[in-house]
């Protein structure tokens, strides 16, 4: 038989590749891994902190609020916030004393986290219906009480569930 030609070679070694990877066993729970569900936690909160952002320069003293604009954001920052702390399995559970750490890929959740899920996701889910009332906020005043609470709640939960370093 005639050697393949460079392309089908390569493609039948990335066929061989992927079979590979899916005839490996599952792990003992079968979850994603930990690494990509940190990584999704980190984009998920990124998100949340651009609407926030977006929200926050048009309340500020030199910005112009444009209220249902800033209540899209709102009810984004509420449904991302509804998700967050679906996303902290055990295995996702690596920070550690002293580690070196890719800011973009490593996580900053406190341990303290998984031992006391449930205030954890109690503050998710409070800081998710601030930002949901801001959303349906009937009056800017109203609206900019609301976001002046949620912001108070981001603050709050960061100070006891995220390391600095
Ligand atoms: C229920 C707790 C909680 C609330 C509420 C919360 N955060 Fe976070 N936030 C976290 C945790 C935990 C992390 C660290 C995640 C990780 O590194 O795995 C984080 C990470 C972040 C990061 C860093 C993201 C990155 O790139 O790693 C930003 C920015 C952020 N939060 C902004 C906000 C803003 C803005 C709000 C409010 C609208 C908010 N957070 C509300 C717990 C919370």
């Amino acid at each position: 038989m005639r050697p393949a030609p460079k392309q089908s070679r390569m493609l039948i070694g990335v066929l061989a590749a992927a079979l590979g990877v899916a005839a490996l066993p599952a792990s003992a729970e079968d979850q994603p891994p930990p690494k990509d569900t940190i990584f999704a936690r980190k984009i998920v909160m990124g998100e949340i902190d651009m609407n926030m952002d977006e929200i926050e320069t048009m309340l500020a003293p030199e910005g112009k609020l444009e209220l249902s604009d800033a209540q899209e954001h709102a009810e984004v920052i509420s449904t991302l916030l509804m998700a967050f702390p679906h996303l902290f399995p055990p295995s996702t559970n690596q920070w550690k004393e002293g580690a070196t750490r890719d800011p973009a890929t490593d996580t900053f959740a406190n341990p303290a986290i998984w031992s006391n899920f449930s205030d954890f996701y109690k503050r998710a889910t409070e800081a998710s219906k601030i930002a949901w009332n801001a959303s349906h906020a009937k009056k800017p005043d109203e609206f900019r009480a609301q976001i002046k609470e949620l912001r108070l709640r981001c603050n709050g939960c960061h100070a006891l569930n995220m390391k600095t370093e």
